[in-house]
């Protein structure tokens, strides 16, 4: 694989072909803040945590650093004024959501977050796909999906593979980053219909 040079924060580093900004800035010891990404996942570009700036050849944009692959000679900040302001707002976005999640209030920390700045939201799910990208790639299952479009998206277990798959695995709950006991309830429900509660 050839290798690919470009600059994360001024550090000059040479990264192998196909190599994402977050795991070309890992290499240079450069941590960029992430919540959706799993490194056994395929990459998915969902919650904007990890915004970076990119500059080349006079141009720059903002991308997710999970996603957007290494180029040569290309010029990465991770931080600066407006990504923290950029980072602080999606945290606050998210926080809506989730405003007890141990890993949102530590990045919160970190920027500077309200978690009351936006009303809060009934649903807890950030739609990470943490739970649904892992149950379809890594246990080929899909006991868990999305439900509905754009803000009525929620997460539901798809209750005839729940029952056959997920009391042996479980696998998931540990993965989701606003609340597993959450994801446990959902699956509970799904398994004892007099709940009634197969989605949240
Ligand atoms: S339930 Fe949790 S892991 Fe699944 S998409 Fe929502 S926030 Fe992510
Ligand atoms: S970690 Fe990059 S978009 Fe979520």
């Amino acid at each position: 694989m050839s290798a690919t040079s470009l600059r994360i924060d001024g550090k000059h580093i040479e990264a192998e072909e196909g190599m994402t900004l977050v795991e070309a800035a890992r290499l240079a010891g450069i941590k960029i803040p992430t919540l959706c990404q799993h490194e056994g996942l395929e990459p998915y570009g969902g919650c904007r945590v990890c915004m970076v700036e990119i500059e080349k050849r006079g141009w720059s944009k903002l991308v997710a650093a999970c996603v957007y692959t290494v180029e040569d000679d290309l010029v990465v900040r991770t931080r600066s004024e407006k990504i923290d302001r950029i980072r602080k707002t999606v945290l606050e976005l998210l926080l809506a959501h989730a405003p007890d999640s141990p890993q949102l209030l530590s990045l919160a920390r970190e920027y500077g977050a309200d978690k009351d700045r936006f009303e809060a939201q009934a649903s807890f799910c950030v739609h990470c796909g943490l739970c649904v990208r892992y149950c379809a790639e890594i246990k080929k299952a899909n006991a868990v999906g999305f439900l509905d479009r754009g803000r009525r998206r929620e997460i539901a277990f798809m209750p005839g593979i729940a029952a056959a798959e997920c009391a042996s695995c479980m696998e998931c709950f540990a993965l989701c980053p606003t609340s597993a006991l959450q994801a446990a309830y959902v699956w509970v429900s799904a398994m004892v219909p007099s709940l009634d509660h197969a989605e949240l």
